[in-house]
């Protein structure tokens, strides 16, 4: 009886040994996104190229099995917490990826501190994300770094007097900002500054004002998705016949929405980090995988910072083996330089965040389709908020 119940113990002890191993052989990333509501396409984008990169680079890393958790935030901050808290606590993941938009990247940055779990933002772009956890790192972009660019190439081409158009919450100031402050210091003017709410948002009021008050260009940013809305009434209150030029961060012709948006899209000059029309190799090949993956799909730049977030992981657990926790994970994320299908990119090891070209980009149709064709690069641009 003492013996059999010796013999018992061992089988058990076994049983979970063998099962904290199985544990400790998986690696669990904690996808949290908008697949439902406003943000839904950021969502279904970032979800797409999470998965291609898993297709193309396997399911394990340094000996360990990849396990994706996906979670619908419907893009809302108190549900994003909720989800991380439950992913840490309940799932033990060993890293946090995802977030939609700024606020939801805000709500978490607690958590990820407390838990000392890696958090990659792979869309959220407010600058002042990366200071609100040491564990964050952003594989996106910031505002600042986008709009600097257009408010250098405005002035020189004819556009002096600017009214600006933003959504009503971080990137949209910081959008507002910079581009206001850049273009002031070339000598241009933004004469009124428009802000619109972030969630059901009517353009048509602010366009009429922006159309009597007749200014050379108007300067958008709206969150990825909201794009085609504002073209719509752009075109409808006849701002581009009374010759008022639309500019704006790429966010404004995402290639999500892009080729549906017709006419009075082409023209339009954005600066951004990606254009699915990228003329390289690698981007190339990524467009096309993406695209024969998920129903000839175009990927937008949200599809490109969740692609390039995986590949920060995947390299991170490379090179820690899987050792030393979520503070090794992040040590193995910080300075990664590698190229992306955006072009080259970089994490920066002290502000966690990414350094890449920026590019001017004007939309043309070319085999039928309406495409973001570069024309101009800044290279290796840093986020200016930070400077600040
Ligand atoms: C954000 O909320 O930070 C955000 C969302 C969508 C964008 C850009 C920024 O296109």
């Amino acid at each position: 009886m003492q013996k059999r119940l010796f013999l018992h113990a061992i089988a058990l002890a076994s049983l979970t040994a063998t099962g904290a191993m199985a544990q400790d052989n998986t690696f669990k990333i904690g996808l949290i996104l908008p697949m439902t509501g406003q943000q839904a396409t950021t969502g279904r984008q970032i979800e797409a190229a999470v998965r291609l990169y898993m297709a193309q680079n396997g399911d394990t890393v340094a000996g360990k099995k990849i396990q994706l958790i996906v979670k619908d935030d419907t893009s809302l901050p108190d549900a994003t917490r909720r989800l991380a808290q439950e992913l840490v606590v309940n799932d033990k993941v060993n890293v946090l990826a995802g977030f939609g938009i700024t606020p939801s990247a805000l709500a978490t940055a607690p958590i990820a501190t407390q838990s000392k779990t890696p958090m990659v933002v792979m869309a959220a772009a407010t600058s002042s994300i990366t200071q609100a956890s040491p564990y964050i790192v952003r594989t996106s972009f910031t505002l600042p770094q986008a709009s600097v660019a257009l408010a250098d190439w405005a002035p020189k081409n004819g556009i002096k007097k600017v009214v600006t158009l933003v959504s009503d919450y971080g990137p949209g100031i910081d959008a507002e900002k910079f581009f206001k402050e850049r273009l002031t210091f070339n000598g241009g003017q933004v004469t009124e500054s428009l802000r619109v709410p972030l969630r059901g948002p009517d353009f048509a009021p602010f366009l009429q004002k922006v159309r009597d008050a007749k200014p050379d260009a108007l300067f958008v940013f709206v969150p990825s998705g909201a794009g085609a809305a504002v073209m719509k009434q752009f075109a409808e209150r006849g701002l581009d016949k009374a010759g008022i030029k639309l500019i704006g961060t790429g966010d404004v012709t995402d290639d999500d929405q892009l080729n549906d948006m017709g006419d009075v899209a082409v023209g339009v000059v954005t600066s951004h980090h990606y254009s699915a029309a990228h003329p390289s190799a690698m981007n190339k090949k990524f467009v096309e995988a993406f695209g024969k993956a998920n129903k000839g799909l175009r990927p937008n730049f949200m599809a490109v910072g969740g692609y390039d977030g995986m590949r920060v992981i995947y390299e991170a657990l490379k090179t820690s083996k899987g050792q030393g926790g979520g503070d090794a994970l992040l040590a193995a994320m910080k300075g990664q330089i590698f190229e992306s299908p955006r072009g080259k990119m970089f994490i920066d090891a002290q502000t966690r965040d990414v350094v890449q070209d920026i590019y001017l980009r004007k939309v043309e149709r070319k085999d039928g389709q309406l495409y973001n064709v570069e024309f101009d690069v800044i290279k290796d641009v840093k986020d200016p908020g930070k400077a600040k």
